[in-house]
């Protein structure tokens, strides 16, 4: 019997989500559909509930969800505990009960090492944004030189500090930018509105990676880091890698990535 799964956001037209799940069943011989679900702003738990007693047997969760889902869940995984996060994006159904697991970081840390071939330990890493999408990541940064955080709100920058160990941390506002750094990733949600940041070009180190969590067009960000000499790489290898990292823990399969990489690139 065909296992029924579903990314739940608001809105959803534009997920990618169902083409990559499709992609990894066809590739694995799963036998799994897997649909997008515009879920009212107030009705996220419902729309689970009601998933769940449909028999559907995992969903992943995307914006404005992803903390909602935190919250619903009986038990979470050790990443998504120590993330500090407090956001999941991918829910396992078992028995009536709801697991949680947030697999962006992993997506993102696999993307630059595996994909890109860019090896994060003793890297001096920026992070530009303080927001959800830098909150979800972070942990999976570990193991750098440096990680700093700059944010146009200071104080978002130095909450999300507060809670790396083991790393030499700064949180900073854009206007103390001008050092180079080895890894930028712009984790900002300017790229939706075509914003540029107010950052200097000194900021990309030769060699650097520029890396932005947007995917879909070249942002303000990447064709600053591409005229300044910088590797450039979007966010579409970081989406199939979470979904890869989402269906393995609902199949206990992996999926290869890299053809559903370039199915999306070339789509
Ligand atoms: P997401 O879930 O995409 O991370 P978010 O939690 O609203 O969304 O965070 C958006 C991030 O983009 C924040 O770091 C925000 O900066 P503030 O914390 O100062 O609000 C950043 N951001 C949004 N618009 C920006 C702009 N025009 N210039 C600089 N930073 C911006």
């Amino acid at each position: 019997m065909t296992d029924k799964y579903a990314v739940i956001g608001n809105p959803i037209g534009h997920s990618k989500s169902p083409i990559i799940h499709k992609a990894f069943a066809d590739q694995t011989g799963e036998d799994i559909s897997y649909e997008a679900i515009l879920a009212p702003l107030d009705g996220f738990e419902a729309t689970v509930r009601a998933l769940m007693a449909d028999g559907y047997k995992g969903t992943n969760v995307t914006v404005p969800f992803k903390f909602e889902a935190y919250k619903i869940c009986d038990s979470l995984s050790a990443r998504a505990l120590s993330s500090g996060a407090g956001a999941v994006n991918t829910l396992i159904h078992i028995d009536g009960k709801i697991h949680g697991d947030n697999t962006d970081g992993i997506g993102l840390r696999t993307d630059i090492e595996k994909n890109i071939d860019f090896q994060i330990a003793n890297k001096h890493i920026l992070i530009l944004g303080a927001g959800g999408a830098a909150h979800g990541v972070l942990n999976s940064l570990l193991g750098a030189s440096s990680i700093t955080i700059a944010n146009r709100t200071h104080g978002k920058a130095l909450e999300l500090v507060m809670g790396i160990r083991d790393c030499e941390v700064h949180a900073i506002t854009f206007d103390s930018l001008e050092r180079p750094y080895d890894l930028i990733i712009n984790a900002t949600s300017t790229g939706l509105t075509d914003t540029a940041l107010p950052i200097p070009s000194s900021i990309f180190a030769k060699g650097c990676l520029a890396y932005d969590m947007m995917y879909g067009r070249e942002t303000p960000f990447m064709k600053q880091a591409r005229e300044a000499g910088a590797q450039v790489a979007d966010g579409l290898g970081m989406l199939v890698e979470q979904a890869a990292e989402a269906f393995y823990l609902w199949r206990g399969v992996r999926p290869l990535t890299k053809p559903v990489i370039q199915l999306l690139r070339h789509a």
